[in-house]
């Protein structure tokens, strides 16, 4: 052991010179563009967002910048007190797609440009990335659609395909959107994430959850976590899932991340559970789940193709409900 760990950096030298080495001789019959095309996706395991630097200051440019601008300051743009139209509830898209759809595990956007448009149980159609981005805007920011053609959206479109250009069509890299984490064999517990959530997360959002506004109110600095001001009913960060993974890969903010997450997956689910107990605005959309034996099992409003309670679907235990579906 002592040996090794003397020799460590020439071994590691050796490691990488034959990989390299490996990497060559491989790589040496495949056509230039075919390399660089799919560098970012393929030489490593995890994707990563190309550099926004990069870019060239031309019109293209220009734009994909406005729509990363748009994404990070929506609430300027678009909050109570924005600058374009007062359309939303002051939430920035950033706030759950962090660092503008960069962050593995965070609601990175790296399978939109792959995979869109594409069908979605939820409307039972075909979805454009556009019709996606107003679904956000009208459940996540509970507020009104902007229009499809429009140099907004344009921009936020243009902004997404770019993020994700080196992705091979139809592939969803892994870390894209949020992940799906083991179910607990019991049903999540908002008593228990009570305390979590005043110990881990009441210093930023604050002890009602309401987070806390820049000095002008123009937007948030910690967004709200329930409440008027907060994503509505309809919202996918709704479902217990979806919190529950969101928070335990990146909440804290700062500290926790997918490799050192600070919460259990217990404590995510309980702390996911206190949220979801939570007020926040009820707004319904009619057409949502056109075939309800396709609706996610943490889908919290019947009807459901099978007979468990709201409650259940809304906190689980969720394995029953899977269990009794495959029994279909
Ligand atoms: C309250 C949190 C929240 C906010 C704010 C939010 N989103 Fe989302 N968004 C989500 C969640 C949750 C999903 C689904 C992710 C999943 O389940 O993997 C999603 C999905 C998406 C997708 C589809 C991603 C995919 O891979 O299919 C796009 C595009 C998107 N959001 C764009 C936006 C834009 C643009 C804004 C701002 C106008 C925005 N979102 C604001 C929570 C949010
Ligand atoms: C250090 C401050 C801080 C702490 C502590 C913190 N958060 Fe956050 N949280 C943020 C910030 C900032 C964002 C928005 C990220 C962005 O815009 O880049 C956020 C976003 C969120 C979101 C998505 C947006 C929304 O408003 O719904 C949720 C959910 C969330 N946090 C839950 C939690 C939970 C649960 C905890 C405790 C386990 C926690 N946070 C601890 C700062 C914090």
């Amino acid at each position: 052991m002592k040996l090794f760990e003397s020799n460590w950096f020439p071994v590691l030298l050796g490691v990488v010179i034959v990989i390299l080495t490996v990497k060559s001789i491989f790589s040496s019959g495949e056509k230039k563009d075919d390399l660089f095309l799919s560098e970012n996706f393929s030489s490593t395991n995890e994707w990563q967002a190309p550099d926004i630097s990069s870019l060239p200051d031309d019109v293209q440019g220009k734009l994909i910048r406005y729509g990363r601008e748009l994404i990070v300051n929506t609430s300027l743009f678009f909050g109570p007190k924005g600058k374009i139209a007062a359309i939303t509830n002051g939430m920035d898209c950033q706030n759950c797609h962090i660092d503008a759809g960069a962050r593995n595990f965070g609601g990175a956007f790296s399978g939109v440009a792959s995979t869109y448009p594409k069908y979605r149980e939820r409307s039972g159609r075909v979805e454009s990335i556009e019709f996606r981005i107003n679904d956000c805007l009208q459940r996540s920011l509970n507020g009104k659609t902007i229009d499809s053609t429009g140099k907004e959206m344009q921009a936020m479109v243009a902004y997404l395909k770019w993020i994700g250009k080196d992705v091979p069509k139809k592939e969803t890299p892994k870390g894209a959107g949020l992940e799906t984490l083991p179910f607990l064999d019991r049903a999540a517990d908002p008593e228990k994430g009570k305390p979590i959530f005043l110990a881990k997360c009441a210093s930023c959002h604050g002890e009602n959850g309401q987070g806390q506004f820049n000095h002008d109110s123009s937007f948030y600095l910690y967004p709200p976590l329930w409440g008027a001001n907060s994503f509505n009913v309809s919202a996918g960060l709704y479902r217990i899932s979806r919190v529950a993974s969101f928070v335990k890969n990146n909440m804290p903010f700062g500290q926790a991340s997918h490799n050192s997450p600070q919460l259990s997956n217990e404590e995510s689910w309980d702390v996911a559970a206190f949220i979801v107990s939570q007020q926040r605005p009820e707004k319904f959309f009619g057409e949502d789940w056109p075939k309800t034996q396709t609706k996610p099992v943490d889908h919290p409003y019947g009807p459901y193709a099978d007979n468990f309670p709201e409650k259940q679907h809304k906190y689980g235990p969720f394995p029953p409900i899977v269990a009794a579906r495959k029994n279909k």
